[in-house]
Parts: structure tokens; C-alpha cells; sequence
């Protein structure tokens, strides 16, 4: 039941009872915290925010770790060459955050710029010179790339060993073969999230919104594969929406969901009256949007945030929930690639 928000909520936080009022509830719990809310009349939960910063933080820990492992046994430090076709501002963006907690984690990186006017040819002639270099570990070329280059066969002639962006056909074809490869990084984020924050998927029912080959498919096949099988998959029931499924189609298989994973790059596409109470939603959208009076560009995602925690049982906001993790997750895949290349 939503409550009222100026009513004074009885909270209560390891044991003890506190006042408190709900507006002053209204940011993001650490991922520690487990906080219930009652009333006299009736229980509600409202939705726990899972910080993506703060379980990104906690997988930086373990790649430190790791990379100084890897240094103290004689070893280079990993590296990570990053290519970027072009100058459209939310991949130079999304670049930089790349390289610098690259930097932050000891591992050293790479940015190479091409021109927009780059030749597919050029393209695959550097991403050649990289796969041959052995001191990168891992190789990704941010996408999306301009039209007249073809981004798959450009994903295809990264070496898959290094293909830390996991496009590669082979480790796409491996993912669903539920073998261990290299996961692309958004749905490794959406798994680590999932895992870290204890949420049960055997047996529950999932939906996905968005079928694109690098989010919503691997995110899919995550989630509905074998958990005893070589690359541990959730054992749920997995349903996917995309933009053929009518609207009240999405609606009645969100109302089903345990768990609504939003992809779709649609602002307020997932609304509070098409989730089921205590649900789990994971917003992966990114949507940049002009605010009205300001005129202001501000980043959201696929869900109603404000809405949709009245009613969910945890939520990701946007920023600060799928992003930052699946940044750690490149830098979690280069290490892997590194300490592979060691290994043959
Ligand atoms: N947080 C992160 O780190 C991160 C990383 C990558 C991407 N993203 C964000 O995630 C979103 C999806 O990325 P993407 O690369 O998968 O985008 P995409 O390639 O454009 O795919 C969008 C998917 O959503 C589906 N879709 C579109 N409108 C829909 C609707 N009304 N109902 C249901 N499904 C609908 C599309 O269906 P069709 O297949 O039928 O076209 C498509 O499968 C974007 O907002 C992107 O910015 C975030």
C-alpha cells in the first residue's frame, strides 16, 4: 500500500524503531542496507535503491587486487586500447570514463581517435596492429560506429581473446552455449548487480525489454540458462519484449514479473501500474532528455523512477545504477583477457 508521503512512518533499522518521514528517505541506500518499513494499519515496502557506485566500488577493490597480484608475480600490467571513430560527445564520454578508472585501478589503457571519415579498411588495418601488439591485453571499439563502417565486422576482427566487450561472434556464439567467455560488459553488470544484491532467479519469472544482440539478448540468456552448466546461468523464465510487443502485452507480462529488466532506450516506458508489488526492476536505459523550463539535459532511464519505488521491492536509478558497473566490468574483462594471455 503507498503511503502517504508526509505520513510518519514507523522504520525500523537492525532491531531498532525510529521515526522518521519518508521524505527524508528518499535517497540511495548503500547496498548493505536493509530497511523495512511498517505502518498500524497495513505493511509496505518501499523500494530499496540499489547503488550501482557502491557495488562498482566493491568489484574496483577485487580488479586492484587482482592487477597488483598479477604486478607482484613479475608480471606487465594489464592494458586496454580503446578506439573511437569519431567525436560524437556521449562516446567520448563514455571513452574517458573508460580510461580513467582504467587509471584508477592500475591498468594502464590506451585512447586511439580516427577521424569520422575513417575508412572501414583503415578500421580493421588498426584493429589488426592491436590483436598482433602483445602488450594489449584487451581491445574494444566504442560504438556505435558511423554508418558506412559495418559494426559487425568490425566486432569480428577483434581477436576474441581480447574482445573485452564481448561482441565477438565466437563469444557471443559461446555465451549462448552457456560456455565461459568473455560476457559483454552491461549484461555482466546486470548479473553482478542481480548476484551482489542476493536476488533469488531460480524459478522466478523475468522480463526483458529490449532484444539488441549486445544488451537485451545476452541479458536473456543469462538469466533463463542452467545454473549448473559450464557458465552459471539464473534458471528463470525469461520473457522478451521489444518494439512489436503491444503495449498491453508489456504491460501484462511486466504485472508477471519478478524481476522487469528495462533495455529499450525508452524514457518512462516501465510506469508503476505495470509492476507487481516487491518487484525487482533494473533500469539499464540511458536517455538524454531537455527539461521543459531549464532547459537543462538530463540523464534517464527506461522507468519511472519516482513512481515505480512506491511500489518495487528494489530498483537501480539512473545514473548510478547499471552504468558505473558496467564500466568495472570492462576493466574486470581486461584483467581476465591479461591473466588469459598468461595462461597460453
Ligand atoms: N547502463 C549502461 O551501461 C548501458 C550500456 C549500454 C546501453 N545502455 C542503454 O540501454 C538502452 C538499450 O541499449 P541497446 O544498445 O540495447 O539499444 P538498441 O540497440 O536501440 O535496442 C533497443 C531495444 O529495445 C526495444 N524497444 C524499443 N522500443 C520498445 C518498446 N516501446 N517496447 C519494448 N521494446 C522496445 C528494441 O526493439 P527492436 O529490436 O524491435 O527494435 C530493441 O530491441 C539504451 O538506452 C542505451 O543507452 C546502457
Amino acid at each position: 500500500m503507498a503511503i502517504p508521503a508526509t505520513e510518519c512512518i514507523p522504520l525500523k533499522i537492525r532491531g531498532l524503531f525510529r521515526f522518521c518521514y519518508r521524505t527524508k528517505l528518499q535517497k540511495t541506500w548503500n547496498i548493505a542496507d536493509r530497511r523495512e518499513f511498517s505502518c498500524s494499519a497495513a505493511k509496505s515496502y518501499a523500494a530499496r535503491v540499489v547503488s550501482g557506485t557502491a557495488i562498482a566500488r566493491q568489484i574496483h577493490k577485487e580488479i586492484q587486487a587482482s592487477v597488483e597480484q598479477l604486478v607482484g608475480q613479475g608480471n606487465r600490467r594489464p592494458h586496454l586500447a580503446v578506439i573511437l571513430v569519431g567525436d560524437d560527445p556521449a562516446s567520448r564520454v563514455y571513452v574517458r570514463n573508460k580510461t580513467r578508472a582504467a587509471s584508477l585501478l592500475g591498468i594502464s589503457s590506451s585512447a586511439l581517435l580516427r577521424p569520422a571519415g575513417v575508412t572501414q579498411a583503415e578500421l580493421l588495418d588498426l584493429i589488426d596492429q592491436m590483436n598482433r601488439d602483445w602488450r594489449v591485453s584487451g581491445l574494444l571499439v566504442q560504438l556505435p560506429l558511423p554508418g558506412h563502417i559495418n559494426e559487425r565486422a568490425v566486432c569480428n576482427a577483434i581477436a576474441p581473446e581480447k574482445d573485452v566487450d564481448g561482441f565477438h561472434i565466437v563469444n557471443i556464439g559461446k555465451l549462448v552455449l552457456d560456455q565461459r567467455t568473455m560476457v559483454p560488459a552491461t549484461p555482466a553488470a546486470v548479473w553482478e548487480i542481480i548476484q551482489r544484491t542476493g536476488i533469488e532467479t531460480v524459478g522466478k519469472n523475468v522480463l526483458v525489454v529490449g532484444r539488441s544482440k549486445n544488451v537485451g539478448m545476452p541479458i536473456a540468456m543469462l538469466l533463463h540458462s542452467d545454473r549448473n552448466h559450464e557458465r552459471p546461468g539464473g534458471d528463470a523464465t525469461v520473457t522478451i519484449a521489444h518494439r512489436c510487443t503491444p503495449r498491453e502485452q508489456l504491460t501484462h507480462h511486466c504485472r508477471l514479473a519478478d524481476i522487469v529488466i528495462a533495455a529499450a532506450g525508452v524514457p518512462q516506458l516501465i510506469t508503476a501500474d505495470m509492476v507487481k508489488e516487491g518487484a525487482v526492476v533494473i533500469d539499464v536505459g540511458i536517455n538524454r532528455i531537455q527539461e521543459s523550463g531549464s532547459g537543462r539535459i538530463r540523464l534517464v532511464g527506461d522507468v519511472d523512477f519516482e513512481g515505480v519505488r512506491q511500489k518495487a521491492g528494489f530498483i537501480t536509478p539512473v545514473p548510478g545504477g547499471v552504468g558505473p558497473v558496467t564500466i568495472a566490468m570492462v576493466m574486470k574483462n581486461t584483467v581476465t583477457a591479461a591473466r588469459n594471455a598468461l595462461a597460453h
